[in-house]
């Protein structure tokens, strides 16, 4: 953590997604991801840092609340956007890092089911809304950034993605083990081209992205 934190983002109000998604499959299963939280904590904590009011909209982590920044707790991905539009009026920067299911079981069951011999359930699934290119696509969106993982072609695959969901920047994790790791490496995507941010840990990845964002911001 920085000696002195310089007040980039003083007076802007941020919104940032984190976590995991846990979509109900019946009152005691459900499904899930391996999203720790660790880097969307470690941004709302910089971008606290850097002066912001944070809302820091969380899937279930482990994590603690970071200091000074206002955490709403969701399960699901339609919670996380419902959570997100109830605070997205008069915000300057959203940051979108959960790692939102694709999908939700169409008809969670009202009962546990119940294991019976020789039959197996079945189930059907829905597309969850995509929480990011539902906020970038309002009339008057806030500064829109996205996370990108991906496998291979990362910096090609990130401007695609970047186009699709109509966002100004894209962050690519670089470090394929990212999910759940402290350290990370990213690779900031916007129409000026890339920027590369060497390994370190999440939480000098997010002062440095916070600090670029506000950058970007003018
Ligand atoms: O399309 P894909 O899931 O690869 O895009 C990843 C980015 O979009 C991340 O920033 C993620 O938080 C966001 N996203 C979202 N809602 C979804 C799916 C992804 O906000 N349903």
């Amino acid at each position: 953590t920085a000696f002195f934190t310089p007040k980039h983002l003083a007076g802007k109000r941020v919104v940032i997604t984190a976590g995991p998604t846990f979509e109900p499959i019946d009152p005691v299963r459900g499904i899930t991801n391996l999203s720790s939280g660790k880097m969307g904590y470690a941004l709302a904590q910089a971008a606290q840092q850097a002066g912001a009011n944070v809302v820091l909209v969380s899937g279930p982590t482990a994590l603690a609340e970071p200091y000074g920044v206002q955490r709403m707790d969701v399960q699901t991905a339609q919670q996380m956007l419902a959570a997100v539009q109830a605070h997205i009026a008069d915000t300057d920067v959203f940051i979108a890092v959960a790692a939102v299911a694709d999908w939700r079981v169409a008809e969670p069951s009202a009962q546990k089911i119940k294991k019976q011999a020789g039959s197996l359930p079945s189930l059907a699934f829905v597309e969850n809304p995509d929480i990011l290119a539902t906020i970038a696509a309002l009339p008057n969106p806030p500064y829109c950034v996205g996370f990108a993982a991906e496998s291979e072609n990362l910096a090609e695959y990130a401007q695609a993605k970047r186009a699709k969901k109509n966002i100004p920047l894209i962050v690519g994790n670089v470090a394929q083990t990212a999910l759940g790791a402290d350290d990370n490496e990213l690779l900031l995507c916007d129409a000026a081209g890339t920027q590369r941010l060497p390994r370190a840990s999440k939480q000098v990845l997010a002062q440095q992205l916070i600090e670029a964002i506000s950058q970007r911001l003018g």
